[in-house]
């Protein structure tokens, strides 16, 4: 499903009498070399952090346990995401203006991205992202 300029994919879920197992392959189930991991937990009630955009980096992000919300922006359209499943992988663009919000107590969210991190990468500015990304 498309939401802004980001995907909102499903991923299979291999099971069996022992439980659940899901697998992320780098180029394969997301459509970038994963380079750097990061989770967000223990967020604390009314909590949303994000406001930003890339130049270049791409992310994918999954609620492993629990679950929030996901706010888009591609100063065409804005979008809300629920991710609420492990199996739900938002493969989120770099010119999406992103807000993560509404964060159950238990959310661990995990996100893949495809660079290291640099602070350089990221537009916090939101006039900034409309003039790189606006029409
Ligand atoms: P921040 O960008 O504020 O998180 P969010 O966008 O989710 O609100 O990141 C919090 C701090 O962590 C900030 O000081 C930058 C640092 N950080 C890293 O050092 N490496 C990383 O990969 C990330 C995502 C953040």
């Amino acid at each position: 499903m498309e939401v802004g300029n980001s995907k909102l994919i499903d991923i299979t879920e291999l099971g069996d009498e022992r439980g659940l197992l899901t697998v992320i392959e780098g180029n394969i189930s997301v459509p970038f070399e994963i380079n750097r991991v990061f989770y967000i937990y223990k967020t604390l009630p009314g909590i949303r952090r994000g406001f930003h955009a890339h130049y270049k980096t791409r992310q994918a992000l999954i609620s492993v346990s629990g679950s929030c919300k996901v706010y888009l922006d591609n100063t065409r359209r804005k979008t809300d995401v629920l991710l609420d499943s492990p199996t739900k992988v938002l493969i989120l663009e770099p010119n999406d203006w992103h807000e993560m919000y509404d964060f159950s107590p238990d959310c661990v969210l995990l996100v893949l991205a495809s660079h290291l991190y640099d602070a350089e990468d990221y537009i916090r500015d939101y006039d900034k992202f409309l003039e790189v990304y606006g029409r």
